[in-house]
């Protein structure tokens, strides 16, 4: 198999807290008919745990052991099965480079939501299960020191507007087998 096609059969969303990566994943797989898997919804459905109880009882290294973890299991499903998937990444998971080769390894395309951190802020200010949302000025520090491994993935979309515009872009890049741009 070459690359090109099982790169079509995995295809991750990237970006920070905000950004809309379960939104988008979840519309995006409905009009594909494409399996949806939430990275964070399986690490909380494997500990029985929220993400803040693991930030908080067992810490962010832990917390990083279990997503790798989970993400290996989701890459070894997805092989086994070669059924069509999107996979919905949490936004510190490509930093990790570990996630990062294993994604490489197996073809996934990365497609990495952009939005602009005013509105990020915006949108993160009211929500209280992120635990790496302390402060305006922490999550200004941590968006900068992310972007540039943000930049590694294969495609870039605005994700500014509706999450049903954005399943428009994605679907115009041309990476879905029968979806013309
Ligand atoms: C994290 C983002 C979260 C979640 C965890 C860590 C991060 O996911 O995985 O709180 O490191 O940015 P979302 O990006 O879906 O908020």
């Amino acid at each position: 198999m070459t690359t090109e096609n099982r790169t079509r059969k995995l295809v991750c969303l990237t970006g920070f807290m905000g950004s809309g990566k379960s939104t988008t994943a979840r519309i995006l797989a409905g009009q594909l008919g494409w399996v949806n898997t939430d990275l964070d919804r399986c690490i909380t459905e494997a500990t029985h745990l929220s993400i803040p109880e693991i930030f908080s009882r067992l810490g962010e290294a832990e917390f990083r052991r279990i997503e790798y973890e989970q993400l290996a299991r989701i890459v070894a499903e997805s092989t086994a099965t070669q059924k069509p998937r999107i996979v919905s990444l949490g936004g510190g998971t490509i930093m990790q480079s570990q996630n990062l080769v294993l994604l490489r390894e197996v073809g996934a395309a990365l497609i990495w939501l952009h939005c602009p951190i005013e509105e990020l802020l915006n949108r993160c200010a009211h929500i209280t299960d992120r635990p790496l949302f302390r402060d305006e000025t922490s999550f200004r520090r941590l968006y900068a020191e992310r972007l540039p491994t943000y930049e590694m993935s294969d495609y870039k979309v605005e994700s500014r507007g509706e999450p049903a515009r954005v399943v428009e872009q994605i679907l115009a890049l041309g990476i879905f087998p029968g979806v013309t741009a």
